[in-house]
Formats: C-alpha cells, structure tokens, sequence
C-alpha cells in the first residue's frame, strides 16, 4: 500500500469511529437534548485541546453475536486536553454505542486513562451515560467497574475527580461517580440509581419515574450525592470549569493565586446580623462582606443547608469556608449537615486549602429521629475531620457558640490555629434559658414569683456566659475582634499560616467514623 492510500485509510478508520453508534443513534440523543460524548469534551475543554487517544480499541466479546459487532471505541471517548491551559485527563461515556455499556475493553480504556492521570498528578474528569454493565459480557463487565472503583480510590486525594453525569448512571455504576470529589447534574437529563423503576416495581409493588427516584433535583436537594446541578450541559461545563478556578491541579500543589479585589463595601456588622440575637439572617451575606470580589463559589448548595461550605478567595488565594446558616434551622448540626461538613473539610486538608470555619450554633438537633439516624455517628465525623486536618485552620464565632457545636465547630480544642470571636459571640454549655431552667429549677419553683425569678436567673447566666469574654480569658479565644476588622485579622493568620507544618503521629491511617 502506498504512503498516499495508508493515509486515505487512516482517515476512513478515524472518520468512521468518530460517527459513534451512527446517524439514527446521535439522533436519539440530541433530540433527548443531549450533546455527543466528543461534543461534550469539546465544550468542556479549552478550545482544540483535546487530544484523544485509544480510538481504535476494540470489545473483545465473542457471545450474544458480539464478535458481529463493531462499537466504535467501545463506546467511551478518552484522552487528555486542558482547562485554562493546564492538562486535564478526560473520558465521556458515547451512549450512542450500545447505550454507552460498559464491558471489559471500555472498562481498561479508562482504567489506563487514570493511571496515566494519577502518575502525572493530573486532575481526572469523567462525563457518564450509559446503560451500566455491558449485559453480554457478564462477569467481564463487573470486573472492569472494580478495576474503576480501585483506582478511584487510590487517586482519591492525590488528583481532583470529577464526575459529570449527563444520562443514565444506573446500579452499581453510580459508585465511581460516589467515591470522587464532585459531582455535577443536569435538570432531566441525568438519573442515578441503585435499582430501576422496573426492578423497584417487580420487588415492592411500587411505581416512580427515573426522574422522581434518581433525578438531578433528587440528588441534588435530597440525597446530597450530588455537589452541583445545572440547567442545561453547557452551564454544567461552565461550573466545571469555574470550580477548576478554586482548587489545585493535584496534592503536592496549592491552588494557583488570582488576582483579585477586597470587597467594595466597607464592613458593617450591623448590616448583615440582627440586633436580637434569636433572628435569624444569612451566614452567606458575611461571607460575601469579607470576601475578595464579595464571591462565594458554594458546594451542595441546595443540601444540608443548615450549613454552608464552599470556597472563596482572600487575598487571591483559595479558602474553604465552613459556616452555620442561622436561616436554617438555626444553623443546628444533624446528620446531613454533618456528613457535609466533613467531606469538605477532609477534601480541603487533602489539597492543602486552608480552613475558615464561621460559627453560629444553638448545637446538635436533639430529636429521637436524629438520635435513631446515627447522628452520634455522623456528628462524630465532623469533629474528626477537623482534628485530622493540618491545613491553617481560623476559626471567627460570630454568635452561638453552644454545647457539642461549640466544640465541632473547629475550636481551639480540635487544633484551631487562630480562633477569633466579635463581640456578639456567646460561648456557654447550652441558651442562657435552657441553662437557667436546669440549674435554678429549685430557685425558680419555689419563688413566690417563679416567672420574675426565671427571668432574673436566665439574665444572671446570660450576664456570666452570653459572651466571649469567659473563653477569652481562658485563651479558648485567642482574639475578641472589631467586626470591622474581620477581614484583616484573616489576612493576617493567614499569613501567619503560610508555611504551616503540622506532624502527626506515624501510623497507616486513621479509623474515620463513617
Ligand atoms: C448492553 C445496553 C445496555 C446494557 C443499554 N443497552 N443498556 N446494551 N448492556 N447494560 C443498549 C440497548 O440494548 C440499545 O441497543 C441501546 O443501548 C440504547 O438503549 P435503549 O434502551 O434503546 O435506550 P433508552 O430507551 O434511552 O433507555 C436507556 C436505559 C435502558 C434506561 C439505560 O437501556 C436500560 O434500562 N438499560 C439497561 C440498564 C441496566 O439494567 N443495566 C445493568 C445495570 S446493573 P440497540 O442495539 O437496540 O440500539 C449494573 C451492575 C454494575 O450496571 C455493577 C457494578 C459493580
């Protein structure tokens, strides 16, 4: 064969993998509203960066007719590109070829990408729809789900992984998206599940749409698997990208500076908490007062929201902000704001982003429902994070600082590096009228007047406690704070925090309580 005719058949063989499962296949899927697996890379990555690789990998079934059939690139697109010109790794899943299946040669094509991406400290994106395991190849298509889950795993806290889910991810497949650090959804096109409508019909008798049991406002708003839901695929690549912004491109590294503004608004306390210290008012409204550019990049927004977590920029360089949100639930800490919490701040001490944590806490919410659910438990990871962790930690009590939440809160107890307090804070065992009702109920019983003496008792523990100047004078508190001057004393231990090496005791590792 002549130079001239190897090179018109290279390009025959690459034209006909790049058609996907064909004409009436990529039909389908973009009158679904979903974009091909190589458009989606496309509008993902920095323009014509990708460069795919494995486009010629074969499936290696001979049952069920297989060995007739030729999926093209066995149903998964992969390869390497860059997001703001730094290198990323990347598969998507091509549901247009047998449903996106994953079988044994689909399963090693991204198993290769990974370790490609975990042995040159690169961040690892994966876009999933497909229809789970490749039926046909039984066993073999199981073994290529473990061989994904283990390196998961391994590369879980050394390289970002981000999953992206645009189609179904049904069964067991939901676990590698489960076990990376950020998932993405998009209204009605993703869905993920453990076992079908179908299956769920067959077992309990009970009918739900895919949407209703997996889709992307259930996993977003309820089951807070996922970390961030978009309207269309194109805002989806969009916050990708924007988180890509905030967190580095892998352990060894911190996230890159960036230049950045204070925020306009000199800050006022008084504009953004209310006077009576029951009200409740938006924890976000003090980020964004002490942010650079007034930003909050938040994560699990719509979950758990009786805490906030996300990152934001102080002085250009990334924080992850850790806060009670008084507007819900009084900010009280329970088993999914727990579990939140936790996440975050061990994904943040595994890519070295320093920790502010912004307290406002009446405690744990009591209830035989939380104490049923685990949140002995699961209030225990938060407190556990928090110790393990040795990025800078800063810590600002604004309000409540009460009981067991006081404590989880990143206090000084759990290694806190800097721990700050404005003069609002209130640092007690519990309220001053819990605490007055149990430790004067003689007192007040036997009053001639019980509801003078309540009051008179609740205003005594109040004088004694409602404040942070019994902490501060153990050293509990290092600094009581001019609110204006919030942001300054961040800076500042920050700075101070800059070359931060905290030893820990040698051992293998830690037994979490999750
Ligand atoms: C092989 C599959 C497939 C699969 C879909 N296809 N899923 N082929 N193995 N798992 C094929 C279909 O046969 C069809 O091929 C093409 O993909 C498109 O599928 P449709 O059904 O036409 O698409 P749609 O109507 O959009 O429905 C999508 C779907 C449905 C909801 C995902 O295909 C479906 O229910 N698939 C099976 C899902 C499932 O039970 N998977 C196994 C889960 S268990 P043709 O040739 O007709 O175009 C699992 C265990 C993993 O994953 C464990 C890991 C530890």
């Amino acid at each position: 064969m002549s130079i001239k005719s190897k090179l018109v058949d290279f390009f025959k063989r690459k034209d006909q993998v790049a058609e996907g499962g064909g004409e009436k296949a990529v039909a389908k899927q973009k009158a679904m509203g979903k974009l091909t697996a190589r458009d989606r890379i496309n509008a993902l990555l920095d323009e014509n960066s990708f460069f795919e690789t494995d486009l010629f990998v074969k499936h290696a079934c001979q049952d069920f007719n297989m060995d007739k059939k030729n999926l093209n690139a066995d149903g998964v697109v992969t390869g390497t590109g860059t997001i703001f010109g730094l290198p990323v790794c990347v598969f998507a899943q091509d549901f247009t070829v047998a449903g996106g299946s994953l079988g044994l040669m689909h399963a090693r094509k991204i198993t290769k990408l990974m370790d490609h991406a975990i042995s040159k400290g690169m961040p690892l994106i994966g876009i999933n729809d497909s229809g789970g395991a490749r039926i046909q190849e039984g066993v073999n298509s199981l073994a290529g789900y473990g061989e994904i889950f283990y390196r998961n795993t391994l590369a879980s806290g050394v390289i970002p992984q981000i999953s992206i889910i645009l189609g179904p991810c049904a069964g067991g497949a939901v676990y590698s998206p489960a076990l990376t650090d950020f998932v993405f959804v998009v209204d009605k096109i993703s869905k993920m599940f453990i076992t079908g409508p179908e299956v769920i019909k067959t077992v309990l008798g009970e009918e739900i749409s895919m949407e209703d049991l997996g889709g992307a406002r259930v996993q977003t708003d309820t089951t807070g698997n996922a970390h961030f839901f978009s309207n269309s695929e194109l805002e989806c690549f969009e916050q990708v990208r924007k988180l890509f912004l905030y967190i580095p491109w892998h352990n060894k590294k911190k996230a890159d500076k960036i230049k950045t503004q204070p925020p306009q608004d000199k800050f006022d306390i008084e504009k953004v908490i209310p006077t009576d210290s029951k009200k409740p008012y938006d924890i976000r409204d003090v980020i964004r007062a002490i942010s650079d550019d007034s930003d909050f990049f938040e994560i699990q927004e719509h979950w758990a929201q009786n805490i906030v977590i996300g990152f934001a920029r102080f002085d250009g360089e990334t924080v992850g902000i850790v806060g009670n949100q008084p507007l819900v639930m009084a900010g009280v800490l329970d088993v999914d704001s727990s579990d939140k919490a936790a996440r975050f701040i061990r994904y943040c001490d595994a890519f070295n982003i320093p920790l502010l944590t912004l307290v406002d806490i009446p405690g744990y919410l009591p209830g035989v429902d939380q104490e049923h659910a685990g949140v002995i438990r699961h209030g225990a990871k938060i407190l556990y994070s928090y110790s393990e962790a040795t990025v800078p930690k800063i810590t600002l009590i604004l309000r409540k600082a009460y009981g067991g939440g006081y404590i989880a809160m990143c206090s000084r107890h759990l290694g806190a590096d800097f721990v700050f307090a404005w003069p609002t804070a209130e640092i007690a065992v519990m309220g001053p009228e819990g605490a007055a009702n149990i430790i004067f109920r003689n007192e007040i019983n036997n009053s001639s007047d019980p509801e003078a003496t309540r009051k008179q008792k609740v205003q005594e523990y109040s004088d004694k406690f409602a404040n942070p100047y019994v902490a501060a004078s153990n050293g509990h508190v290092d600094s009581v704070i001019n609110p204006e001057e919030t942001r300054d004393n961040i800076l500042h231990a920050l700075k101070v925090c800059a070359n931060k090496k905290d030893t820990q005791i040698e051992r293998k590792h830690g037994i979490a309580p999750f």
